[in-house]
Parts: C-alpha cells; structure tokens; sequence
C-alpha cells in the first residue's frame, strides 16, 4: 500500500484547491490512500519566534506527517501570477530547521497541481514552484501536469468536483504519480 500526503494551499472554506484535493482522495487508484494534510495553525514565519520557541506544533505536526509518507501532493493557487504568500509560509515554515530538510523533502517524491477560476489554471505558480521544490532537494514529478482552469464552473453549491471530463484528468494524474511512487517503494 502506497501512503500519499496533499496539502491545498488555501484556507478558504469554498477553496477550489481544497475541492481538488478532496475529489483526488476519492479517486485514489486501488493500492493507494491519500490523506489531507493541513497549512491551518501554521503561524507567520519569524526567525525570532523559531529562536526563542523552536518550532510551532502545528508545523512538526505536519512535517511528521510528510516525512511518514511516499509521496506528497502540492494543490496550489495562484496569486498575481506566483506562489500564494499563505501556502509558500507554509512550506518555508516546513524547511525548518535546515538540518530536518532532508528528513521531511530530500528524495520525497512531489506532485504538483492547481486550480483557478482564470483561464491558465495555476501555470504560472506551478512553475513557480519548480524553484523551491529543487531548493528542497525533493523528487519532483514531472510525468503529468494538471492545471485547472475555469474552476468556478466545475465545483457544485456543495464543494465538490462535479465535472467529469476533471475528475478523470485528476484521477489520471494522481494515478501517473502513484506509479511513479510505487516503482521507487519497496514492496
Ligand atoms: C490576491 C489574489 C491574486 C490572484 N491572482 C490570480 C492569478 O494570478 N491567477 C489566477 O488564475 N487567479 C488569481 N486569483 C484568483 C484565485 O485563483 C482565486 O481566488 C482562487 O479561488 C484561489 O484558490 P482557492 O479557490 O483554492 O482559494 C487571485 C486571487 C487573489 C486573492
């Protein structure tokens, strides 16, 4: 059994990051759990907090969580054209301290997906990540790309993923990821 970790970048109760995630746990290909992992609680990043208190319990929580998996899901938005300040706190937050890096990223194979209302569907952040996801020394997934767009369009009064054509592109994609994970697992 592949254990897989996704974090939606976004607070927002109606979040269509949040939305994404929840359709990609009930997609999970046979042999693979995925689990929401959550930024909430993740306070600023302030050096002379982490001196003076060390690390927040909400972020070793999370960290704990990502380093017990096989693999982690970045469900990111986009904000001008870049990285969320929110979701990007968290992730630095994450990289605490420097010398657990390894522990909780190195080698971890990452995917990366995103939703939006516009019509490029998070490409921009995405890319924008590549940086930081190299910076951690992770095993980025590059074998399929998810971006999507118009996703006020595609997620019900409810919070679901209703579209579909979406739904398969995603259960698509969370599956490319899990074999990529599974051929690096040992059974
Ligand atoms: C400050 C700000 C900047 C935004 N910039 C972009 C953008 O560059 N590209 C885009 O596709 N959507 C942009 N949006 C719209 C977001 O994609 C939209 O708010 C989306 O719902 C956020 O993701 P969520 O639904 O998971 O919370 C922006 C929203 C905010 C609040």
């Amino acid at each position: 059994m592949t254990h897989l970790i996704g974090i939606s970048g976004s607070l927002r109760q109606a979040s269509f990051n949040t939305a994404l995630l929840n359709a990609a746990i009930e997609l999970a290909p046979p042999g693979c759990t995925l689990v929401a992992g959550s930024i909430r609680g993740i306070p600023l990043y302030d050096g002379d907090v982490e001196a003076r208190d060390g690390i927040p319990e909400a972020v070793s929580a999370l960290k704990d969580q990502i380093a017990q998996a096989d693999g982690l899901i970045l469900f990111t938005p986009e904000y001008n054209n870049g990285i969320p300040g929110v979701f990007k706190n968290a992730i630095d937050w994450l990289s605490r301290p420097n010398a657990d890096i390894a522990r909780v990223f190195g080698n971890k194979p990452v995917a990366l997906c995103g939703a939006s209302p516009g019509p490029f569907g998070t490409t921009l952040s995405q890319a924008a990540w590549l940086g930081v996801l190299r910076t951690l020394q992770t095993d980025f997934w590059s074998g399929g790309r998810l971006a999507v767009s118009r996703a006020n369009t595609l997620v019900d009064e409810q919070g679901r993923l209703a579209d579909e054509a979406t739904r398969q592109r995603l259960a698509q994609f969370v599956a490319g990821f899990h074999a990529h994970v599974q051929r690096r697992t040992p059974a």
